[in-house]
């Protein structure tokens, strides 16, 4: 099969090392990619937003599998373009019709389809800029901490925790009011605050069969003991040790099915991932949100942690068959410890060139941010930029091999968190 993927991070050099194991491949083409996924397949110079440019080189490298790594393609209707085109209407997009992905793209539409079909969820209302007294009637009703939600996407920022109503009202009137979070900001959910700890759990489904992939634990703010400002991730691990058969049981039954039955029932178009942010409130597990992809840098961990072949995975999907696979995981941890340029999630330097590469054993290199010079050197070109990954008999061993791996590959203020697992 010839595969498009689409992306630049370290989960589309995740997803590119494993599709590059299928033995059904035959043509790996990343779109844009980055410096590790060349070594998969080849990188092509094709803008996500440009679909008419896209179709073309999907009808003439003859590509029979689009997998879409990000979110905004997806909220873009990248799924219906192809679809609603004779040439390219029978090629597989791992992705989901542009309503569907919704789920993702906005807050209000994902609350009111949990509410719909019974799928556990914080308690909500939402607002725009003709109820902002409503909004302000509403905080005073919760308790503190505040949550409010930009409606849209808005690039893992959109959400603010506020511990006073002061700060919570001003929260929501300057996202309604004062466009703080642009046009992503001109709904805002607001909903009681969940207390518990998270995971990310992640399903395959065509809208009726579905197959779990391994959970994962993400690591979101830049500083130790999960203090600062938010990232787009700083490490994943995988299994999650309190995610234990009990608990995915409840999962399943609970949130997975409902979800699955969601998705047919509303008539959505479904050939993709649903990843789940789960927030376990005592024995209980109550979504957070829903993506419409796979996570970054849970990716890194969890891919890597399947036995299936992927492409047969998507075939099988394709053919309505997800129900007759037998996931196989490997039962070894993966840990993920994300290297990151100096300064992030704030301003940065780029084009740091990057050392040790080659020196590390134990450990898989999955590039987030890189890119190459006319002399092959690898250099940064990102805020994150490296993931390590590494087996584990336990936790604790995946996360030693990271961490040595960790000293060895190098680039001018190069930062990473020291802690990971250290709260499981
Ligand atoms: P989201 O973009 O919806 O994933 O929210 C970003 C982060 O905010 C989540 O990963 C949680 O850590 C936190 N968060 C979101 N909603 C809630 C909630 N209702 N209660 C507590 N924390 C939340
Ligand atoms: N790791 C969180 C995300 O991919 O959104």
């Amino acid at each position: 099969m010839n595969v498009l993927l689409l992306g630049s991070g370290g989960r589309e050099h995740t997803l590119a090392w494993k599709i590059a194991q299928s033995s059904k491949l035959n043509q790996l083409y990343i779109a844009p990619g980055n410096a590790g996924t060349s070594s998969h397949g080849t990188n092509v110079d094709l803008s996500l937003s440009d679909f008419d440019t896209m179709f073309t080189f999907v009808v003439d490298m003859s590509i029979d599998i689009i997998v879409v790594g990000p979110e905004q393609p997806l909220v873009d209707g990248i799924f219906d373009y192809f679809k609603s085109k004779k040439e390219t209407k029978n090629v597989i997009i791992i992705g989901m019709n542009k309503e569907a992905a919704q789920l993702e793209g906005s807050k209000d539409y994902a609350k009111s389809f949990m509410m719909r079909h019974n799928v556990p969820t914080a308690a909500y209302k939402s607002f725009d800029a003709t109820t902002v007294a409503d909004g302000e009637a509403f905080l005073e009703t919760l308790n503190a901490p505040y949550v409010l939600k930009a409606d849209g996407l808005a690039a893992g920022k959109g959400v603010l925790i506020l511990d006073s109503l002061e700060e919570a009202k001003s929260g929501l009137r300057d996202m309604l009011i004062n466009n703080k979070f642009g046009a992503a900001g001109n709904q805002v959910v607001i909903e009681e605050f969940l207390s518990g700890i998270e995971l990310s759990v992640f399903v395959l489904t065509d809208g009726e069969k579905y197959a779990v992939l391994p959970e994962a634990k993400d690591y979101k703010r830049i500083g130790e003991g999960d203090t600062g400002l938010n990232t787009g991730g700083m490490g994943s691990i995988s299994p999650v040790p309190f995610a234990d058969k009990a608990f995915m049981d409840k999962v399943i039954s609970k949130v997975v099915e409902p979800t699955v039955k969601g998705i047919k029932a509303d008539g959505l178009k479904y050939s993709g991932f649903v990843f789940i942010g789960l927030m376990k409130v005592g024995d209980e597990p109550l979504v957070i949100e829903y993506n419409v992809r796979m996570g970054d840098p849970e990716t890194e961990t969890v891919i890597p942690r399947l036995k299936n072949d992927l492409l047969e995975l998507f075939v099988a999907m394709d053919k309505g068959e997800l129900d007759k696979v037998e996931m196989e995981f490997d039962d070894r941890y993966a840990a993920s410890v994300m290297l990151v340029s100096g300064g992030y999630p704030e301003s940065y330097e780029k084009n740091k060139k990057i050392s040790g590469l080659e020196n590390i054993s134990n450990t898989i290199a999955f590039h987030a941010g890189t890119t190459h010079d006319d002399n092959a050197n690898v250099l940064s070109n990102g805020g994150r930029v490296i993931a390590l990954t590494s087996y584990g008999k336990t936790m604790e061993e995946a996360l030693a091999y990271s961490y040595k791996a960790a000293d060895i590959v190098k680039f001018d203020k190069v930062y990473y968190r020291t802690d990971l697992g250290k709260d499981l």
